[in-house]
């Protein structure tokens, strides 16, 4: 079984001093780093650093070399085949809102022009598809979710079709953790001839991965929510599609040839990977991958599923508590929102920072159209775990709002 508190050994942000001790329960939004990634972005700094692809010298092709084996290391670590199938971006929203144009214009060229969401989806992988179909004139569609905040499974099949571009959903939700049954959306979809885009900002860090199984042709995720850094993330690609698409961000790094009359861009990834990259990223990335896979991801997700079960049964002792969804979700990722009833989330978020240390994000949390839906259109107040989590910040967590019911929000 994980131990998380070996596990924070490898953390030197718990050893800051503070009256109180960090509780960090914001890993939906970015994650602490180990020392492992830190030393692994220091040495290369320290030790490699050069552009990469543009030197013909030794310390140049050390880090293509470096650059080169990030996206091996990932694109074996998301079960994809081939290291050309894997692109870096800064992150998952810089990801997708590099593909999304592309895709839409393949579709429409083929005479398809609908491009089908969710509405459970981050503001991430919505708005690149909203933007891109106004531009070039295809229609948008959602998939619809219950009062529960489960994707509408029926609505889904209704809104299948031969016309569809794409259809992209989120592997899980940021707010209350449902994990989607991607294997049905993914073979559904993929019947149509539409092309399946799956957003694993959430799922990717605590879980594993198997583009294959998963049956997507684009995968996207951040390193920084997984003890990356900042500035990195990745995305899956079947080659050949990504050979007929044509990149909307380009320049140096992108092409075989240019004259005044002609672009010929070069094979993926390059062609999407526009500019300096960011390459102590992906050597900071594969650190952390290699982190993840010592301990494993199948602990991580039991020990995560393990802390959330129980805050949300302690949560749900209290009726002065409202939980998203109120029963167990059948799969979920290690994510609970809630509301302390009659009292707007930012002031929870912020009396428990305030007088706690505890880490909570409070808010709409990038997915306006989700809250709406489930009926929280203040916003939640989330807890995410992660892998340094313990069953006593739970405890600690649960007394503190329990606290400040009494203190501070008397008239419930
Ligand atoms: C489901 C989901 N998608 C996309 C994103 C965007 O990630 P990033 O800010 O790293 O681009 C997030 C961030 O929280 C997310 O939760």
């Amino acid at each position: 079984m994980l131990d998380p508190y070996s596990i924070r050994e490898d953390f030197p942000i718990f050893s800051r001093h503070t009256d109180r001790p960090l509780v960090y329960l914001d890993n939906a939004a970015t994650t602490q780093r180990p020392r492992q990634v830190i030393e692994a972005i220091t040495e290369y700094y320290s030790r490699s650093n050069a552009n990469v692809h543009r030197g013909h010298y030794p310390l140049g092709e050390e880090s293509d070399r470096l650059y080169e084996e990030a996206h091996e290391v990932v694109a074996k670590h998301i079960g994809a085949s081939r290291w050309e199938e894997i692109m870096f971006f800064q992150n998952t929203t810089q990801a997708i809102s590099s593909i999304a144009i592309p895709i839409i214009e393949w579709g429409l060229k083929r005479g398809r022009k609908r491009v089908l969401l969710t509405e459970m989806d981050h503001h991430s992988n919505m708005l690149p598809w909203r933007r891109g179909a106004q531009i070039l004139g295809a229609k948008v569609d959602y998939i619809r979710v219950t009062k529960e905040g489960y994707l509408d499974m029926e609505d889904f099949k209704r809104k299948l079709g031969d016309d569809l571009i794409a259809v992209t959903f989120p592997h899980a939700s940021n707010v209350t953790g449902i994990l989607n049954p991607a294997e049905e959306i993914s073979s559904l979809a993929s019947k149509t001839g539409a092309v399946v885009v799956m957003d694993a900002a959430q799922s990717a860090p605590h879980m594993r991965i198997d583009v294959k199984k998963l049956n997507v042709d684009f995968l996207a995720f951040s390193g920084h929510k997984m003890l990356g850094p900042f500035g990195i993330g990745a995305l899956y690609g079947r080659l050949d599609i990504m050979e007929e698409l044509v990149p909307v961000v380009s320049g140096g790094g992108t092409i075989r040839d240019v004259t005044l009359s002609e672009i010929i861009y070069d094979k993926p990834p390059f062609k999407f990977e526009a500019g300096t990259p960011n390459v102590e990223g992906a050597v900071g990335l594969v650190a952390a991958i290699e982190y993840l896979e010592k301990i494993g991801k199948e602990e991580i997700a039991l020990h995560e599923k393990r802390l959330v079960e129980l805050l949300r049964k302690r949560l749900s002792e209290f009726d002065w508590v409202n939980v998203y969804p109120r029963s167990i979700p059948p799969s979920h990722l290690g994510v609970l929102a809630f509301n302390v009833k009659g009292t707007n989330p930012h002031i929870i978020g912020k009396v428990l920072g305030d007088f706690y240390n505890i880490a909570v994000r409070t808010g709409l949390h990038c997915a306006h159209p989700y809250h709406y839906a489930i009926g929280a259109p203040d916003g939640t107040v989330r807890a995410s775990f992660y892998l340094y989590n313990t069953e006593e910040e739970i405890d600690y967590l649960v007394k503190s709002l329990e606290e400040i019911k009494v203190k501070y929000v008397k008239s419930i």
